[in-house]
């Protein structure tokens, strides 16, 4: 048996701020947006929907989708950096919400690259036959820890959650390998003071050697190569940062998503919001490989080579 993705789910607010919005709050313009980042819209929470209330929206349709019930769930992994407050963790409201009683919770702090950090997490439990269920969750409501006068940095960034419940799946499919990273050098670089801060040209660099390197060290560990990758889904900052991330796997253009023009950077929820994008698109089909890698503050990354199904 493998340890894979049985369910998935998300939930993305409905206000929309697109550049435009954006040309009439700050000094900046759709044509700078859109060449230097690839984004032309964005999702807002309004006030009273907080980081634990998207988190279960998306859960709910990921337990829905599993076929499952929040009494099966063994664990609750939350990957946040805007939790509704220190504690109690999201993933202790959440499993109040959703009655999963039996399930053990804690929230991870990975950044952008914490959604990969929690599957990653929960594959080890399921491996090793402790727990059978575990939802993981990324999930960020960004707009209330972005400095809405900073335009380096408030027209990056989008709230958003999305889901999945991990659970045995049959043999050759699920996670076939996976590299995490840290590097605490680099923290210095992105950050949160009171709002965020962020030297843009060295995450660059960093996001576009860490994100080629880390896909190829996966396949790698798999036994597998370039050829056989069907879909690459990177934590979606940038366009350019992407776009680096999937010449370097040499795929074609429709077999990367690119979700950050509508949605921008949604950090740890990015991942897991496209998947639901490109299944709902029918890109993503039984026994496909499928590349996932993120990278974010901290500086952390990480990256997991899946076959999907269950
Ligand atoms: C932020 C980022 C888009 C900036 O793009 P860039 O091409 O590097 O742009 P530069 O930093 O060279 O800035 C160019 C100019 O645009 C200006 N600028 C910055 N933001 C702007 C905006 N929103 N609108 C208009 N101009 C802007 C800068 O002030 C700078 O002006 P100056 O040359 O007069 O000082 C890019 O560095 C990036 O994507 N970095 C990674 C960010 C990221 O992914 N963070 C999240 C990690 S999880």
């Amino acid at each position: 048996m493998g340890a894979g993705i049985i369910g998935i789910g998300r939930y993305l607010p409905e206000k929309v701020l697109t550049n435009f919005d954006l040309e009439k709050m700050m000094d900046t313009s759709d044509e700078w947006i859109r060449t230097r980042t690839g984004i032309e819209e964005r999702r807002i929470a309004p006030d009273n929907i907080d980081t634990s209330d998207m988190a279960y929206f998306s859960a709910k349709k990921a337990l829905e989708d599993a076929g499952i019930s929040a009494t099966d769930i063994d664990l609750i992994l939350v990957a946040t950096v805007t939790p509704d407050r220190p504690f109690p963790s999201v993933a202790c409201m959440l499993q109040e919400r959703l009655g999963a009683t039996k399930a053990a919770a804690l929230d991870i702090s990975a950044a952008c690259a914490g959604f990969i950090y929690g599957m990653v997490t929960a594959k080890q439990f399921i491996d090793n036959g402790a727990y059978r269920y575990i939802l993981v969750v990324g999930v960020e409501k960004l707009s209330k820890i972005v400095n809405w006068n900073d335009r380096n940095t408030a027209v990056l960034f989008g709230d958003g959650a999305g889901a999945v419940v991990m659970g045995p799946v049959s043999e050759g499919r699920g996670i076939l390998s996976f590299e995490l990273g840290a590097d605490g050098t680099g923290g210095k670089h992105l950050y949160q003071d009171e709002y965020v801060i962020m030297n843009g040209r060295e995450v660059f660099k960093f996001a576009v050697r860490q994100m080629g390197e880390s896909c190829i060290n996966v396949l790698e560990k798999a036994g597998l190569s370039k050829q056989d990758v069907d879909f690459l889904i990177p934590h979606q900052a940038n366009i350019r940062i992407v776009e680096a991330a999937r010449q370097r796997l040499e795929l074609p253009e429709e077999k990367m998503s690119t979700t950050v023009r509508k949605y921008g950077n949604t950090s740890a929820a990015s991942i897991p919001i496209s998947i639901v994008e490109e299944l709902e698109a029918g890109k993503i089909k039984d026994d496909d490989l499928i590349i996932m890698v993120g990278f974010g503050g901290g500086l952390t990354w990480g990256a997991i080579a899946l076959r999907w199904g269950r």
